[in-house]
């Protein structure tokens, strides 16, 4: 069984690959580095001694991409991570956004529909709910206008799965992340961003490391118990593991249609502090953060219903708060044990 997944050296692909090889999965990368290091590619090897199959293009690149597909035969499936994800970048730069994440998506689409390639999972995102009404937030809930470029390009692929599937035979499973944090227990591939790290994760340990000099909090005069923003972490192995499911689901045609729809969170809110509380206690080291104004674009307050995917998938999100600060730190230390 042949699987390509796009962005497959990123954070969250560099992960699902490792779990779709130990599944018995061939995986084959297409990854363009443009956020992330060829460096992942030996690690992955390293980790579950397969070196997957890797091409870099341009998955926006049409030509590139049609020349791929046709020399590329017999894939059951396609993953498709590759984006853009930063939420101010997008802000800054919405045409490299929508020309990257949309262009790219309608590359991966037309080129299944002629090669007869049936499934498809899409990597969504929490942001297409935007601060929502009701929490936890179902899948059910409406979508509001994104408060970001970024996240509106998760709102325009999922309506262009959504129309595409309608007429053709595709299927796709759309994975809504909640905030994906953690690394692998060989601590050997985790989050590394290139360059400053928008995510606070990565900023976290990034400052504990000395590398970055201190931690700003973004506002603490949110509607909240201690007064900053909440969000859904989830280990990015939980993450991983569900994408696993969704393709075998896909692929033995077990689901319910041919377009559905996952909230991957664990249910549980966290606050900035109360994630600044957990690294500290698991790394037994003091962080030097400030509280400054709150980031636009950012909501208050988020966490999953994640009954459907708990039901549907057979899947639930194992990991605690604590376990994903301290696999985060663990790879921090990897990576500064080798710079
Ligand atoms: C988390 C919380 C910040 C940095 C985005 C995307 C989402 C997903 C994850 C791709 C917020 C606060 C952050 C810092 C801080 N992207 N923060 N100081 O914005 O919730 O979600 O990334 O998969 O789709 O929208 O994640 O990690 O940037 O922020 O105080 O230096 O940490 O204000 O409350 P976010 P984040």
């Amino acid at each position: 069984m042949k699987i390509l997944v796009t962005g497959g050296l990123g954070y969250i692909g560099a992960h699902t690959v490792v779990e779709l090889q130990a599944a018995g999965y061939e995986v084959i990368i297409v990854d363009n580095l443009s956020n992330t290091r060829i460096a992942v590619l030996d690690k992955i090897e390293q980790i579950s001694g397969i070196r997957p199959q890797y091409s870099n293009f341009d998955l926006a690149d049409r030509n590139a991409c049609f020349d791929f597909f046709k020399n590329t035969k017999n894939i059951e499936g396609i993953i498709h991570f590759a984006a853009y994800k930063a939420v101010g970048e997008s802000v800054q730069k919405p045409i490299m956004y929508y020309h990257n994440n949309i262009g790219s998506l309608i590359n991966i689409m037309e080129n299944m529909e002629l090669h007869n390639i049936p499934n498809l999972v899409f990597s969504s995102s929490c942001t297409v709910y935007g601060q929502p009404d009701e929490l936890p937030v179902t899948e059910q809930a409406p979508r509001k206008p994104a408060m970001s470029p970024y996240g509106n390009t998760k709102q325009i692929a999922e309506d262009i799965i959504r129309d595409t599937i309608y007429s053709s035979k595709l299927k796709s499973i759309a994975l809504r992340y909640f905030n994906p944090v953690g690394a692998h227990e060989t601590a050997l591939i985790g989050e590394l961003p290139l360059g400053v790290p928008n995510n606070l994760m990565p900023f976290i340990t990034q400052t504990a490391s000395g590398i970055r000099q201190q931690l700003s909090v973004f506002g603490e005069d949110y509607n909240t118990p201690d007064g900053t923003a909440i969000r859904d972490y989830i280990h990015v192995v939980d993450l991983a593991k569900a994408h696993v499911i969704a393709v075998k689901r896909m692929i033995e045609k077990t689901g319910k249609l041919d377009f559905e729809i996952f909230n991957l969170g664990t249910g549980n809110g966290f606050s900035v502090l109360e994630v600044i509380k957990s690294f500290e206690k698991v790394s037994e080291k003091k962080l030097n953060y400030k509280i400054v104004d709150r980031r636009e674009g950012d909501i208050e307050k988020v966490w999953a219903n994640t009954d459907f995917a708990n039901m549907e998938l057979g899947w639930k999100a194992e990991k605690s708060l604590d376990e994903m600060t301290l696999s985060s730190w663990n790879y921090q230390l990897e990576l500064d044990k080798n710079n």
